[in-house]
């Protein structure tokens, strides 16, 4: 599926939040409420080429080989819009977007697919942005690709408008041991999008305003725990704010959850593997799979534990990865 000379190829990685992002205060030009910090994983990435061609009367997306449906063909044109806009091109794009994660294991992640849209299709356009700039274009695809342009970790600063939110880069010191363990649990009923879920807790939710507040309570330890390597704090902020976010699906009206039953199994366990005395800890996003934090002197122990429940395929030890990148 190789495109025409001047294609354009770009890799991000995905990207696990250990404070969250869950609210949008614009939902057009996506601003969130509150600043968010992840950790860009190397294990799973996306890899998209992007070339614009006069002979296309519309845009042509394949993903993972196969012709994109007609509701994310809609939202990668909504996207490639804004670079047409910016760019002065009024030419169609090819697009082929290859995902870089187990089959069916339900990790597939629209923040390394608008990082790596931004990148490729940015450059096919003739434009050479900044970094922030990517970030902020990211942003525009899905809120949480704008902390995919960076690696390692990445706090996205919630700014006030399209100029000033975006994400930078959080140097970090001593934590090259840290691992995330991506567990993968049964799959259930599609859940609710990120977008919807995130409406309901903004506008239903009597807590949405004690998230605000804790929210940004939680990134400012995070930072601070973050600059002293502490690990064990970086483990409880990470978990507890993990919790506080899904409390606002749970008091949202209507009520929902991320969570399935393997959720609350694999909480469980964490819990009693840190009780007797392997250090970890769990956190969500908007899905029912869990990502465990840990370092590597521990990780064996943990990959033996789940692998027991969950099975090995369902058990993937990832690293601190790197930012975007053209191939
Ligand atoms: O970027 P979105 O719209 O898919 O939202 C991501 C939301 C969470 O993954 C739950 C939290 C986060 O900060 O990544």
């Amino acid at each position: 599926t190789t495109l025409s000379n001047n294609a354009v190829t770009a890799r991000a990685h995905t990207n696990i939040a250990l404070v969250k992002y869950w609210g949008k205060k614009d939902e057009n030009l996506i601003i969130p409420y509150t600043g968010s910090l992840s950790l860009t994983l190397d294990y799973f990435y996306t890899d998209t080429q992007v070339a614009f061609d006069a002979n296309l009367t519309t845009d042509d997306v394949q993903i993972d080989g196969q012709p994109a449906s007609a509701k994310t063909t809609a939202r990668v044109s909504r996207f490639l819009d804004i670079v047409r806009q910016r760019s002065g091109i009024t030419k169609s794009a090819a697009v082929r977007s290859t995902n870089h994660v187990p089959t069916a294991a339900g990790l597939a992640s629209s923040a390394s697919a608008f990082a790596a849209l931004a990148a490729a299709s940015s450059r096919a356009a003739g434009m050479n942005l900044s970094l922030t700039d990517l970030s902020r274009l990211a942003r525009r695809g899905s809120g949480s690709a704008c902390r995919s342009i960076f690696g390692g970790f990445a706090e996205w600063q919630p700014g006030t408008d399209d100029t000033n939110s975006y994400a930078i880069p959080i140097k970090s010191h001593g934590l090259a041991d840290l691992r995330v363990i991506a567990l993968t649990t049964v799959k259930g009923p599609k859940a609710i999008s990120s977008r919807q879920g995130m409406r309901l807790s903004v506008t239903t939710s009597p807590y949405y305003p004690a998230w605000i507040q804790t929210a940004q309570a939680d990134l400012v330890a995070l930072k601070a725990a973050l600059a002293a390597a502490d690990f064990t704090a970086i483990g409880k902020i990470s978990e507890l704010n993990a919790m506080r976010m899904h409390a606002l699906t749970l008091s949202a009206d209507p009520d929902f959850t991320y969570f399935n039953g393997q959720t609350l199994t694999i909480i469980d366990l964490v819990k009693s593997l840190r009780h007797s005395g392997v250090e970890c800890y769990y956190t969500i996003d908007a899905g029912p799979n869990v990502k465990v934090l840990c370092q590597s002197e521990t990780t064996e122990k943990i990959v033996t534990t789940f692998s027991k429940v969950l099975g090995d395929e369902n058990v993937i030890v990832t690293k601190p990865g790197p930012g975007v990148q053209y191939l």
